[in-house]
């Protein structure tokens, strides 16, 4: 048996559901399906570049956790074709730099491609490549969440699996 309370709250969040379903319905509030959809359900996409594989591993698991698929930045479908709500870059280092094609896909963003981004990446020791990553989409205009996700080389189940924790709290 719920408390007085309790079944307050959940009769005034069940209700208030139903009735803001009905109230669109009749026409109250003016949207296509598709409209709310998109208003309602967030929009996510993932970009990455891998040379070995690496970084692609921690891409597939965040796609996984998001239920999209892991685009890589030189794919013929990397461009964003609708802004989205939380955009996953990834990258790894490489001599101290990013890839060349990371680079020049973080040029092509700019601030209406997403609303945040969120940035992994692995490499052998350093972390420089969030740094580099997060200043190209800050230099699109697009806000960066200050934490990332970094696995050294070669993520295990594990890893995975934090990965696709991680992405879930932006999702
Ligand atoms: C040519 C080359 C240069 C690298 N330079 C660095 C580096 O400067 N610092 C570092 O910590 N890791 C460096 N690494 C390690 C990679 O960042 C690491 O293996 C990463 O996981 C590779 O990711 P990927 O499999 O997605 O390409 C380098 C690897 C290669 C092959």
């Amino acid at each position: 048996m719920l408390d007085e309370k309790t079944d307050m709250y959940i009769r005034l969040y069940c209700q208030g559901t139903v009735a803001l379903t009905c109230e669109w319905i009749l026409g109250k509030y003016k949207a296509s399906p598709e409209e709310l959809g998109k208003e309602l359900i967030m929009s996510v996409a993932i970009r990455y570049y891998s040379r070995s594989g690496n970084t692609k591993e921690v891409a597939e698991a965040i796609a996984k956790a998001a239920g999209v698929s892991a685009v890589s930045v030189d794919a013929g479908d990397a461009k964003l074709s609708q802004p989205v709500d939380v955009l996953f870059v990834g990258g790894a280092l490489y001599a101290y730099g990013i890839d060349s094609h990371l680079k020049d896909y973080l040029k092509t963003l700019n601030k209406n491609d997403a609303k945040k981004a969120v940035v992994f990446s692995t490499s052998w020791i350093s972390k420089h490549s969030i740094d580099l990553i997060k200043k190209g989409l800050e230099e699109a205009g697009i806000t960066v969440v200050e934490e990332s996700f970094y696995v050294k080389s070669k993520p295990s189940e594990e890893q995975l699996k934090e990965a696709a924790d991680f992405a879930r709290k932006y999702i």
